[in-house]
């Protein structure tokens, strides 16, 4: 894993022994699993107590050190950082007239067809420098950052040409570099058929584009405005062929029953889900794929509400992420997502945290490293400015009062700088 310090040289000072405590609420969970599956999410434990801080790493419960650093957490809850996997950035510009069309009337669907949605966003990242595009990206990062998102995946598919996909992924793996969490990337290569291509041409192309570019998944939109089965069928072969993880669009305009299909090429996640046929929730529920769901582009897309609790209680490897992007989601807060999910979804405040921590973490690969707030694992740890239950009820609120990646203190809000002491 990246440590996030932008450069990739060796740093130069050894990252402070920090205390947190006295804090009302530690989220715990059972330890040395790579996901828990939603039925169980009642086995996450909110108790008081302290976090030690060493090497950047979440030190053994008993340990007792002279902190350099202290944070008073009383009155407030210690989380792990949230694992926001599924975001579209890079991207340039934003498309907020296209929001009021959609709001005033006409249908998502129309809209790509007359030349807006990804086809609108492909356009401003042609016409944006390098430079402009990192600037936006990078601030978008740190804003999430201070929201507590402490991992992030980005995609391609903006790009919607193999010059244009290829640029996406340098841009992707660049911010990545910029930022100061790690950053995981996808290629999204079969995003929208770009003219001049027919699905099959354009599965092709990104057939090129998988085996070329530099990404750690590769996703695909499934959708009557996008792709088919087969060329997930396809995509599914390239993941295979290339060693990566298989990712997918499913079920969000138009029920497609690609679940069975993304099922049989053991993809790691599929995402969205609005649209899920009632016969596929038992088996994805029983598989090793998670359910990525989004209601944040639920919200501002008009899309159904996925069959949440359905999963839930099926067992499914349930995982919640903001869906970031300039036309589905233009959501960069992983509390509002928590409070969207909570109150739409009728998820426990621990399905919620499950979903937005460790088994986010599943999705990337990382759920060794991050997630959790297990003695060994990367501290990325959130200090809230109250308990944990009020993160989905003060709905809007900005709860994170410090933010602490790879063991140092990343964020503290202003009003809360009195909490640190060193
Ligand atoms: O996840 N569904 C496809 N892709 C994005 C939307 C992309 C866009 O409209 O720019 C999504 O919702
Ligand atoms: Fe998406």
């Amino acid at each position: 894993m990246s440590d996030g310090s932008g450069n990739g040289e060796p740093q130069l000072f050894t990252q402070p022994t920090i205390t947190i405590s006295g804090a009302g609420q530690v989220l715990r969970m059972p330890g040395g699993v790579p996901y828990l599956r939603h039925d169980r999410a009642g086995e996450l434990r909110l108790e008081p107590g302290d976090v030690t801080i060493e090497g950047g790493r979440i030190a053994p419960f008993d340990t007792e050190p002279a902190s350099e650093v202290r944070i008073d957490a009383s009155g407030c809850a210690v989380i792990p950082g949230f694992v926001d996997c599924h975001t579209h950035l890079p991207f340039a510009g934003w498309r907020a007239e296209e929001y009021e069309r959609k709001v005033t009337g006409v249908p998502y669907e129309e809209i790509a067809r007359a030349g807006g949605g990804i086809a609108s966003s492909a356009r401003s990242l042609a016409g944006a420098t390098d430079d402009a595009v990192l600037a936006q990206s990078g601030a978008l990062a740190e804003e999430m950052l201070r929201l507590g998102t402490t991992t992030f995946e980005g995609k391609t598919g903006y790009g919607l040409s193999r010059d244009g996909e290829a640029r996406a992924a340098r841009l992707g793996r660049e911010l990545g570099g910029l930022t100061r969490q790690p950053m995981r990337l996808t290629g999204l290569f079969a995003h929208a058929v770009p003219p001049g291509h027919t699905r099959e041409s354009w599965m092709d192309e990104a057939e090129a584009l998988a085996r070329e570019c530099d990404v750690d998944a590769l996703d695909i939109f499934v959708e009557s405005v996008a792709f088919g089965n087969d060329d997930l069928a396809r995509m599914g072969a390239i993941a295979r062929l290339t060693e990566r993880p298989l990712r997918a669009h499913v079920e969000q305009l138009s029920t497609m029953r690609s679940v069975p299909v993304a099922l049989e090429w053991d993809a790691r996640s599929l995402d969205h889900l609005s649209r899920i046929h009632p016969d596929d929730i038992g088996p994805l529920a029983s598989s090793e794929c998670a359910a990525v769901l989004l209601p944040g582009a639920e919200l501002m897309n008009d899309e159904p509400v996925a069959p949440a609790r359905a999963l839930a209680e099926a067992g499914a490897i349930c995982v919640l992420a903001t869906d970031f992007n300039p036309g589905t989601s233009p959501i960069a807060s992983m509390p509002v997502i928590i409070g969207l999910a909570v109150r739409r979804y009728g998820w426990s405040l621990r399905e919620a945290l499950l979903a937005a921590t460790l088994n986010a973490a599943y999705v990337l690969g990382w759920s060794g490293e991050v997630g959790s707030l297990e003695p060994g694992m990367r501290a990325d740890v959130l200090v809230l400015d109250g308990p944990a239950e009020h993160l989905p009820y003060r709905f809007g609120h900005d709860p994170v009062a410090v933010v602490i990646t790879g063991g140092e203190v990343a964020w503290v809000r202003p009003d809360q700088t009195w909490r640190l002491e060193s």
